[in-house]
C-alpha cells in the first residue's frame, strides 16, 4: 500500500497518490542533510491499521468547533468547506534515532471566504498570519480566561484574537515597535476619544526639521508628523501618555508610508517595508511624483473610523475584562522569567523564518517617530536550518516550562526557499528536544476545497497558499 518517493513515503486516503511534479519539494527535501537530521516519511493510515471503511466513517460533519470531540479527531473529520481532510502520518526519527509517528491532516480548515476577521486586526506587519489561524486554535484547545501567548508577537494578530474571545493575552516580540502596535488595540478608546484629542494636539509645534524626509511629505506634512512626535514623546516623558495617546501613535505609526493617499507619504511601498531616502528618491523621479499635502489628524481619525467600526459593547466587554492582566515582553524569546511556570494555556505562534530581514532597513522611519534607534534592534534570524534549529529547541524549552501541563503549541512555519525546506518537519526534533509531544501536523491550503482532485505534498506549485502548523502537548 506504499508507495515510495524518494525517502518519502506518501500515500493519500481514497485516492492514490500522485506523482510529485519535476520540480517538487518531496524530491528537494530529500538533501543528505536533511535526511540525515530528520529522517521523515509519510505513510498512509492504511499501514497504521485503519480501514478505508473507517476513515468513511469518520468523515462526520462538524460546522461548530466541538470542544468535547478530542482536538485531533475534530481536525481528521473536519470537513466545513466541503471536502474532508486528507489524513497522512508523518515519520520522523529523532537525533537519538527514535521514530515517531505523527498525524498529518490537510484541508482548507479556514478561509479566506469566511466572515472577515475583526477589523480591529487591519495592521500590517511583515510576515503576520491571519486573524483566522490564532482563532481557530483558541476556540479549540482554550477556555475563557485561559492564557494564551505568543513567543513572537509580531502585530500581535494572536494576542488580539485572544482578547476579543476573552481569553488572556500574553506576548513577547525582540522588536520593540511590536508593544507599540499591538497594546493599544487591547483597551481602544472611543472614536470621540480619538477625535477629541486629536483636536487638542497643537501640529505647528515643532522643533525638528528633518529635512530628508521632505522626499516622503509635503512640508506641510511634515510639520504635522513632527510636531505629533514631539508631542507623543514629551507625554511619554512626563508620565502622561495615555491610552488615547498610545492609539494614536500605533494608527500614525501605520500610516507613516504607504502606496494609497491613506498614507502620510507620497506613493512608496506599502508600509511595512520603508524604503531609504535613496530608494524613494529613485521612485519619486519614476514616477514623476512630488509629495502632496495630507492631513495627519484626518488620516488617523479615519483609519482609527475604520479599526474600531465592529467593536460592538459585547466586544469591548471581552476586551476590558481582563485587559489588566495582558503581558508585554520586548526581549528574546528564549529567556522570559517575568512569566511564571505552569500559567500558559495555549501558545500560538509563528516564528522569524531562515530569511534574512533587513530589520534597520524596514524600520528606520517608524523607529525614528517613536524615537528609538533601530540600529540596536537584533533579531533572531538564522540564516543556516542547524542555527535555525537550535535557536528554536531554547525557545522550546522555555515555552515548555510555561505552558500547563497538557497544554498546547501551535507553532507556524511558512514556506521557505519557494517550498524547497519544509519547517514544519525541520521543527519537530526541536519541540521533541525539548521534551514536548508532537500531537498532529495540521497543514491549512486554501486551494485545498478547489484543487483537491491534484492535491499533493508539494508545495511549490503557483499560487497555493498554505499554513503548516505543528501542535504540541506540554
Ligand atoms: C513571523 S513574525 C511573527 C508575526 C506574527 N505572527 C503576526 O501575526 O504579526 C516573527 C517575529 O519574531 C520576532 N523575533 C525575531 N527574533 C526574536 C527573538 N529572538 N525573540 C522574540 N521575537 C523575535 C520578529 O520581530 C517578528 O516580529
Amino acid at each position: 500500500m506504499r508507495r515510495i518517493i524518494g525517502w518519502q513515503v506518501l500515500f493519500f486516503h481514497n485516492q492514490p497518490a500522485k506523482k510529485p511534479a519535476k520540480n517538487s519539494s518531496v524530491k528537494s527535501i530529500g538533501s543528505t542533510r536533511l535526511k540525515r537530521l530528520f529522517d521523515f516519511q509519510f505513510v498512509d493510515f492504511l499501514s497504521a491499521g485503519m480501514s478505508t471503511g473507517q476513515t468513511t466513517q469518520l468523515a462526520l460533519h462538524f460546522s461548530q468547533p466541538q470542544r468535547k470531540t478530542p482536538f485531533a479527531q475534530q481536525i481528521s473529520t473536519f470537513q466545513e468547506f466541503g471536502q474532508p481532510s486528507r489524513n497522512l502520518t508523518t515519520e520522523v526519527k529523532t537525533a537519538g534515532g527514535e521514530p515517531r509517528r505523527i498525524p498529518t491532516y490537510v484541508n482548507e480548515f479556514w478561509t479566506a471566504k469566511q466572515r472577515a476577521a475583526s477589523r480591529l486586526q487591519e495592521i500590517s506587519y511583515r510576515a503576520c498570519f491571519k486573524p483566522q489561524l490564532p482563532r481557530f486554535f483558541i476556540e479549540r484547545l482554550t477556555h475563557p480566561g485561559d492564557i494564551v501567548y505568543d513567543p513572537f508577537m509580531g502585530r500581535g494578530t494572536t494576542l488580539v484574537e485572544a482578547a476579543l474571545l476573552g481569553r488572556i493575552p500574553f506576548g513577547c516580540d525582540i522588536n520593540p515597535l511590536s508593544v507599540f502596535l499591538t497594546k493599544p488595540r487591547l483597551n481602544p478608546p472611543a472614536l470621540e476619544q480619538v477625535a477629541s484629542r486629536l483636536g487638542e494636539i497643537d501640529f505647528a509645534d515643532h522643533d525638528e526639521w528633518p529635512e530628508e524626509l521632505l522626499v516622503f511629505y509635503h512640508p506641510e506634512t511634515l510639520k504635522q508628523i513632527v510636531a505629533l512626535k514631539k508631542y507623543l514623546l514629551r507625554r511619554t516623558a512626563s508620565g502622561q501618555l495615555d491610552s488615547v495617546d498610545d492609539w494614536i501613535r500605533m494608527v500614525a505609526l501605520n500610516r507613516l508610508t504607504g502606496h494609497s493617499p491613506g498614507f502620510f507619504s507620497v506613493y512608496t511601498l506599502p508600509p511595512n517595508q520603508a524604503v531609504s531616502i535613496q530608494s524613494q528618491q529613485k521612485i519619486n523621479l519614476t514616477r514623476n511624483q512630488t509629495p502632496p499635502e495630507r492631513d495627519v489628524a484626518k488620516i488617523i481619525l479615519k483609519k482609527s473610523r475604520s479599526l474600531l467600526s465592529d467593536l460592538d459593547a459585547g466586544l469591548r466587554l471581552s476586551l476590558a475584562k481582563d485587559h489588566g492582566r495582558a503581558l508585554f515582553l520586548t526581549q528574546p524569546s528564549s529567556r522570559t522569567p517575568q512569566i511564571p511556570e505552569n500559567s500558559v494555556s495555549l501558545v500560538v505562534t509563528s516564528p522569524p523564518f531562515l530569511d534574512i530581514v533587513d530589520y534597520a532597513g524596514d524600520n528606520w522611519l517608524r523607529c525614528w517617530f517613536v524615537g528609538l534607534d533601530a540600529k540596536t534592534v537584533k533579531l533572531t534570524v538564522p540564516g543556516k536550518l542547524e542555527k535555525w534549529q537550535a535557536a528554536m529547541t531554547e525557545v522550546f524549552r522555555e515555552l515548555h516550562r510555561v505552558l500547563k501541563p497538557g497544554g498546547h503549541i501551535a507553532f507556524e512555519v511558512g514556506e521557505v526557499r519557494g517550498g524547497k525546506i519544509k519547517l514544519e518537519e525541520a521543527v519537530l526534533p526541536c519541540g521533541i528536544d525539548a521534551g514536548l509531544n508532537p500531537e498532529l501536523i495540521l497543514i491549512n491550503d486554501q486551494e485545498f476545497t478547489k484543487t483537491a482532485n491534484c492535491w499533493g505534498v508539494d508545495n511549490n506549485a503557483k499560487g497555493t497558499n498554505t499554513n503548516r502548523i505543528v501542535l504540541f502537548r506540554g
